[in-house]
């Protein structure tokens, strides 16, 4: 597998634990990691996850903690637990909630002998516009302006990096640093729809602006062929 394949990452967003595996069978020698969200999650639990992990397959547990910060420091916990190799919070939740984040991660890791796995802010869904941030969440200043804060206080809190739009990935990066993990959905190649996803790029301009990994789900996962819409996620035409 060529490196930029190995930072695809496929959004397992579907109803059945048998289409997930069906998905993963499939795609496992294309891509490098895949992402558990709450679609998945909520119906069939840790135990799912432990399934894939024991199969070898690297998991994103995307289920973006936001609570009170020893509710999120118990929720981390439970995720070293399930040994993903990533999992995330909303940088929103602040700088306490995400420093128990790590200090939850990392202790339990150390206790109990299980790899730590990456934990990244979320910093702006990438559903969401400026006009939506400053009319609908009444948000005073830029989406790109609040993009970088709180990346940069997602760093302050040791996390390893962030999910952000590929459209913010520049700024991140040089206000954060090069070891800083910046993982990106809102990535539509040129022959697919966008549906809900608004701040969007193509994969081979986010692998070239130096994202670490790309989220894709919906273009590949409900694709005729999946195997085919992967290999041609960086061919910029049908
Ligand atoms: O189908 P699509 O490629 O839009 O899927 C993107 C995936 O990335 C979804 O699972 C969505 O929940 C997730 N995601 C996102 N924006 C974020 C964080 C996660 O779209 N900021």
């Amino acid at each position: 597998m060529n490196t930029s394949h190995q930072k695809i990452c496929i959004a397992l967003d579907v109803d059945h634990a048998n289409q997930a595996f069906e998905l993963i069978d499939l795609l496992k020698p294309h891509v490098g990691l895949f992402k558990v969200g709450m679609q998945l999650f909520y119906r069939y639990g840790p135990n799912l996850v432990h399934e894939m992990v024991s199969k070898g397959i690297k998991i994103f547990l995307d289920l973006k903690f936001h609570d009170i910060p020893n509710t999120v420091r118990n929720a981390s916990i439970a995720a070293v637990r399930m040994k993903v190799a990533m999992f995330n919070v909303h940088a929103g939740g602040g700088l306490s909630m995400m420093q128990q984040a790590v200090n939850g991660a990392n202790e339990i890791a150390q206790k109990e002998g299980l790899p730590l796995p990456q934990i990244l802010g979320v910093t702006i869904l990438t559903s969401l516009t400026q006009e939506m941030l400053s009319n609908e969440l009444n948000c005073p200043g830029s989406l790109e302006s609040r993009v970088v804060s709180l990346a940069q206080l997602s760093k302050t809190a040791g996390l390893d990096g962030v999910v952000a739009s590929p459209l913010e990935l520049a700024w991140i990066r040089s206000t954060c640093g090069a070891d800083f993990t910046i993982v990106t959905p809102g990535i539509r190649p040129l022959w697919s729809v966008t549906n809900d996803q608004k701040r969007i790029m193509s994969p081979s301009a986010a692998i070239e602006k130096g994202v670490n990994f790309i989220v894709v789900g919906r273009p590949v996962i409900q694709a005729d062929d999946p195997v085919l819409a992967v290999t041609r996620l960086f061919k910029n035409s049908l």
